[in-house]
């Protein structure tokens, strides 16, 4: 990876001046009940299909980050759960090798999910098409 590149890059994509501010939308949370913030923030989250714990921005980033890889270089997630973290990296961006992990030690379903997370993360990558992409341990990093 280029970092200088990769530094121009994600200063450009997220000025220092709004870096460690709320996005606009999402600065009205506070006013606004739990809730509300909750429907507001599915609205904007552009794999609201994927259950995860990842923010929209680290999404961006991640994305970024992934964008930035050389053809010769990997990428490792420890801790994918239902894989939202890695389809946002992966999405859309010229496939590295992809290595990933989880030990579903913790958040094993999400409430009123049928399936494990195992499968639900299989049935995500495979979605998206991604399936191929990735090599996935099932193990503790
Ligand atoms: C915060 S969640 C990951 C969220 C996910 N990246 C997303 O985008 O929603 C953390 C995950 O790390 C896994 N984990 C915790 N300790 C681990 C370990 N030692 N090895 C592998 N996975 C681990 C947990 O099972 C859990 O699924």
């Amino acid at each position: 990876m280029d970092v200088q590149k990769f530094c121009a890059d994600f200063a450009a994509r997220f000025p220092a001046s709004q870096r460690n501010r709320p996005t606009r939308r999402y600065a009205w949370r506070l006013k606004v009940k739990a809730k509300a913030f909750h429907v507001q923030y599915h609205f904007f989250d552009p794999l609201r299909d994927v259950a995860g714990m990842i923010s929209v921005k680290k999404q961006r980033l991640l994305h970024v980050a992934y964008a930035h890889l050389n053809a010769s270089e990997a990428y490792l997630e420890i801790g994918s759960w239902q894989g939202k973290s890695l389809i946002a990296a992966l999405r859309g961006n010229p496939a590295r090798p992809t290595f990933a992990c989880d030990n579903f030690s913790e958040w094993r379903r999400t409430k009123g999910q049928a399936v494990h997370p195992r499968e639900a993360l299989m049935n995500n990558l495979q979605r998206y098409g991604l399936a191929q992409h990735v090599t996935f341990y099932d193990e503790s990093f």
